[in-house]
Protein backbone atom coordinates (compact mmCIF):
# COMPACT_ATOMS: atom_id res chain seq x y z
CA UNK A 1 0.00 0.00 0.00
CA UNK A 2 1.34 3.49 -0.36
CA UNK A 3 3.46 2.20 -3.37
CA UNK A 4 1.49 3.96 -6.43
CA UNK A 5 4.69 6.45 -6.67
CA UNK A 6 7.70 3.97 -7.06
CA UNK A 7 7.90 3.83 -10.93
CA UNK A 8 8.93 8.01 -10.23
CA UNK A 9 10.95 7.63 -7.64
CA UNK A 10 12.76 4.54 -10.06
CA UNK A 11 13.01 7.16 -12.81
CA UNK A 12 14.45 10.38 -10.49
CA UNK A 13 16.75 7.81 -8.95
CA UNK A 14 19.64 8.84 -10.69
CA UNK A 15 19.21 12.44 -10.47
CA UNK A 16 17.67 12.78 -7.02
CA UNK A 17 20.75 13.91 -5.18
CA UNK A 18 21.14 17.07 -7.64
CA UNK A 19 17.51 17.89 -7.19
CA UNK A 20 17.94 18.32 -3.21
CA UNK A 21 21.22 20.51 -3.72
CA UNK A 22 18.42 22.98 -6.10
CA UNK A 23 19.43 21.72 -9.32
CA UNK A 24 15.32 21.43 -10.64
CA UNK A 25 14.47 25.03 -9.89
CA UNK A 26 10.22 24.04 -9.49
CA UNK A 27 11.87 22.43 -6.56
CA UNK A 28 14.37 24.56 -4.68
CA UNK A 29 12.03 25.74 -2.20
CA UNK A 30 10.45 22.51 -1.61
CA UNK A 31 14.46 21.33 -0.36
CA UNK A 32 16.25 24.66 0.95
CA UNK A 33 17.82 24.27 3.93
CA UNK A 34 17.98 20.05 2.88
CA UNK A 35 20.88 19.38 5.05
CA UNK A 36 20.16 21.37 7.75
CA UNK A 37 16.81 19.57 7.87
CA UNK A 38 18.30 16.04 8.02
CA UNK A 39 20.57 16.97 10.46
CA UNK A 40 17.33 18.31 12.84
CA UNK A 41 15.93 15.21 12.24
CA UNK A 42 19.21 13.32 13.25
CA UNK A 43 19.75 15.29 16.26
CA UNK A 44 16.47 13.97 17.74
CA UNK A 45 17.19 10.44 17.52
CA UNK A 46 19.42 7.78 18.70
CA UNK A 47 20.14 4.27 19.54
CA UNK A 48 18.46 1.36 16.93
CA UNK A 49 16.17 3.64 14.24
CA UNK A 50 13.69 2.61 11.63
CA UNK A 51 13.60 4.87 8.88
CA UNK A 52 11.22 4.78 5.85
CA UNK A 53 11.98 5.98 2.46
CA UNK A 54 15.86 5.80 2.86
CA UNK A 55 16.29 7.37 -1.00
CA UNK A 56 19.77 7.72 -1.87
CA UNK A 57 20.45 7.24 2.20
CA UNK A 58 21.39 10.90 2.73
CA UNK A 59 19.64 11.00 6.26
CA UNK A 60 20.93 7.40 6.79
CA UNK A 61 24.47 8.81 6.48
CA UNK A 62 23.83 11.41 9.35
CA UNK A 63 22.36 8.85 11.43
CA UNK A 64 25.00 6.66 10.82
CA UNK A 65 27.81 8.86 11.39
CA UNK A 66 26.18 9.50 15.01
CA UNK A 67 26.80 5.62 15.77
CA UNK A 68 23.05 4.66 15.36
CA UNK A 69 21.70 1.26 14.11
CA UNK A 70 19.84 2.09 11.03
CA UNK A 71 17.14 -0.08 9.60
CA UNK A 72 16.49 1.44 5.98
CA UNK A 73 13.31 0.66 4.61
CA UNK A 74 12.98 1.69 1.01
CA UNK A 75 10.05 0.75 -1.40
CA UNK A 76 12.09 1.63 -4.99
CA UNK A 77 14.39 -0.82 -6.15
CA UNK A 78 16.79 1.87 -7.84
CA UNK A 79 16.74 4.37 -4.60
CA UNK A 80 17.64 1.45 -2.55
CA UNK A 81 20.54 0.51 -5.64
CA UNK A 82 22.25 3.77 -5.09
CA UNK A 83 21.70 3.73 -1.56
CA UNK A 84 23.72 0.28 -1.51
CA UNK A 85 26.47 1.87 -3.62
CA UNK A 86 26.89 4.93 -1.47
CA UNK A 87 26.95 3.27 1.85
CA UNK A 88 27.23 -0.32 1.36
CA UNK A 89 27.26 -1.37 5.02
CA UNK A 90 23.82 0.25 5.29
CA UNK A 91 20.62 -3.01 6.05
CA UNK A 92 18.30 -2.06 3.49
CA UNK A 93 15.13 -3.51 3.25
CA UNK A 94 12.48 -3.59 0.35
CA UNK A 95 9.36 -2.29 2.14
CA UNK A 96 7.34 0.09 2.70
CA UNK A 97 5.67 2.74 5.35
CA UNK A 98 2.99 -0.58 6.17
CA UNK A 99 4.86 -3.68 5.42
CA UNK A 100 8.43 -4.09 7.14
CA UNK A 101 10.26 -6.78 8.51
CA UNK A 102 9.40 -8.14 11.98
CA UNK A 103 12.02 -7.34 14.56
CA UNK A 104 13.38 -8.51 17.13
CA UNK A 105 15.02 -5.34 18.96
CA UNK A 106 13.57 -3.19 21.02
CA UNK A 107 13.47 0.36 18.36
CA UNK A 108 14.23 3.83 19.70
CA UNK A 109 13.13 5.84 17.18
CA UNK A 110 11.13 5.96 13.34
CA UNK A 111 11.67 8.93 11.33
CA UNK A 112 11.99 9.69 7.36
CA UNK A 113 12.16 12.45 5.52
CA UNK A 114 9.67 13.98 2.47
CA UNK A 115 8.36 11.19 2.23
CA UNK A 116 4.89 10.72 4.73
CA UNK A 117 2.89 12.23 2.12
CA UNK A 118 3.08 9.29 -0.22
CA UNK A 119 0.30 7.83 2.17
CA UNK A 120 -3.56 8.73 2.20
CA UNK A 121 -4.55 10.30 5.14
CA UNK A 122 -6.21 6.43 5.89
CA UNK A 123 -2.87 4.75 5.33
CA UNK A 124 -1.14 7.84 7.26
CA UNK A 125 -3.62 6.51 10.53
CA UNK A 126 -2.87 2.67 10.20
CA UNK A 127 0.71 3.57 9.90
CA UNK A 128 0.78 5.42 13.27
CA UNK A 129 -1.33 2.53 14.78
CA UNK A 130 1.27 -0.13 13.98
CA UNK A 131 4.05 2.03 14.69
CA UNK A 132 2.37 2.83 18.25
CA UNK A 133 2.70 -0.92 19.00
CA UNK A 134 5.96 -1.02 17.53
CA UNK A 135 7.19 1.43 19.83
CA UNK A 136 7.37 1.70 23.72
CA UNK A 137 6.86 4.50 26.04
CA UNK A 138 9.66 7.28 25.22
CA UNK A 139 10.46 6.16 21.68
CA UNK A 140 9.98 8.69 19.09
CA UNK A 141 8.60 9.19 15.72
CA UNK A 142 10.74 12.09 14.08
CA UNK A 143 9.61 13.12 10.50
CA UNK A 144 10.37 16.35 8.17
CA UNK A 145 7.97 16.51 5.26
CA UNK A 146 5.77 18.79 3.35
CA UNK A 147 2.44 19.41 5.11
CA UNK A 148 -0.01 22.29 4.97
CA UNK A 149 -0.32 24.78 7.94
CA UNK A 150 -4.77 24.95 6.77
CA UNK A 151 -6.65 25.26 3.34
CA UNK A 152 -5.65 28.58 2.90
CA UNK A 153 -2.13 28.00 2.75
CA UNK A 154 -2.63 25.10 0.71
CA UNK A 155 -4.29 27.78 -1.83
CA UNK A 156 -1.80 29.69 -1.27
CA UNK A 157 1.22 27.65 -2.33
CA UNK A 158 -0.50 26.08 -5.21
CA UNK A 159 -1.65 29.55 -6.56
CA UNK A 160 2.11 30.52 -5.93
CA UNK A 161 3.67 27.76 -8.13
CA UNK A 162 1.40 28.08 -10.74
CA UNK A 163 2.45 31.45 -11.25
CA UNK A 164 5.75 31.04 -11.70
CA UNK A 165 4.95 27.76 -14.21
CA UNK A 166 6.10 25.60 -12.00
CA UNK A 167 4.24 22.81 -13.88
CA UNK A 168 5.26 19.68 -12.71
CA UNK A 169 5.39 20.70 -9.15
CA UNK A 170 1.55 21.95 -9.40
CA UNK A 171 0.79 18.45 -10.51
CA UNK A 172 2.88 16.46 -8.01
CA UNK A 173 0.91 18.63 -5.24
CA UNK A 174 -2.48 18.06 -6.37
CA UNK A 175 -1.27 14.12 -7.19
CA UNK A 176 0.14 13.30 -3.79
CA UNK A 177 -1.25 13.23 -0.50
CA UNK A 178 -0.19 16.04 1.61
CA UNK A 179 -1.95 17.15 4.23
CA UNK A 180 -2.84 18.96 7.22
CA UNK A 181 -1.24 19.80 10.73
CA UNK A 182 -4.77 19.10 12.52
CA UNK A 183 -5.05 15.66 10.64
CA UNK A 184 -1.77 14.30 11.83
CA UNK A 185 -2.03 15.94 15.18
CA UNK A 186 -5.71 13.95 15.87
CA UNK A 187 -3.65 10.73 13.96
CA UNK A 188 -0.47 11.13 16.15
CA UNK A 189 -2.62 12.09 19.51
CA UNK A 190 -5.35 9.24 18.88
CA UNK A 191 -2.65 7.06 18.78
CA UNK A 192 -0.96 8.05 22.59
CA UNK A 193 1.98 9.78 20.90
CA UNK A 194 2.53 13.18 22.08
CA UNK A 195 3.62 15.65 19.19
CA UNK A 196 4.82 19.33 18.02
CA UNK A 197 5.10 20.86 15.00
CA UNK A 198 7.83 23.30 13.59
CA UNK A 199 7.93 24.86 10.30
CA UNK A 200 11.59 24.26 8.66
CA UNK A 201 11.29 25.86 5.64
CA UNK A 202 8.05 27.04 3.01
CA UNK A 203 6.86 23.32 2.67
CA UNK A 204 8.12 21.08 4.81
CA UNK A 205 7.29 20.68 8.90
CA UNK A 206 8.93 19.03 11.64
CA UNK A 207 6.67 16.22 13.36
CA UNK A 208 8.43 15.22 16.55
CA UNK A 209 6.48 12.81 18.49
CA UNK A 210 7.15 11.18 21.79
CA UNK A 211 5.27 7.53 22.55
CA UNK A 212 3.08 7.91 25.77
C1 LIG B 1 11.43 12.53 -2.03
S1 LIG B 1 12.21 10.99 -1.70
C2 LIG B 1 12.98 11.29 -0.12
C3 LIG B 1 14.23 10.47 0.08
C4 LIG B 1 15.01 10.73 1.36
N1 LIG B 1 14.22 10.37 2.52
C5 LIG B 1 15.45 12.16 1.47
O1 LIG B 1 15.09 12.82 2.43
O2 LIG B 1 16.17 12.61 0.58
C6 LIG B 1 10.85 9.96 -1.24
C7 LIG B 1 11.25 8.53 -0.98
O3 LIG B 1 10.12 7.84 -0.42
C8 LIG B 1 10.02 6.58 -1.06
N2 LIG B 1 8.63 6.11 -0.97
C9 LIG B 1 7.62 6.27 -1.84
N3 LIG B 1 6.51 5.65 -1.40
C10 LIG B 1 6.82 5.09 -0.20
C11 LIG B 1 6.11 4.29 0.74
N4 LIG B 1 4.84 3.97 0.57
N5 LIG B 1 6.77 3.86 1.85
C12 LIG B 1 8.06 4.20 2.05
N6 LIG B 1 8.79 4.95 1.19
C13 LIG B 1 8.18 5.38 0.08
C14 LIG B 1 10.48 6.83 -2.48
O4 LIG B 1 10.85 5.65 -3.16
C15 LIG B 1 11.65 7.79 -2.25
O5 LIG B 1 12.85 7.12 -2.03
Amino acid sequence: MGREFIDLFDHWAESYDNTVIGHDIEYKEVFEGYDRILDEVASKVNGTIIEFGVGTGNLSKKLLEKGNHVIGIEPSKEMRAIAKKKFPHLKIYDGDFLSLPEFNEKIDAIVSTWAFHHLTDDEKNLAIEKYSHLLEKGAKIVFADTVYENLEAKHAIIENAKRKGFKNLVDDLNREYYTFIEVLRTIFTNHRFEVQFKQLNKFVWLIDAVKQ
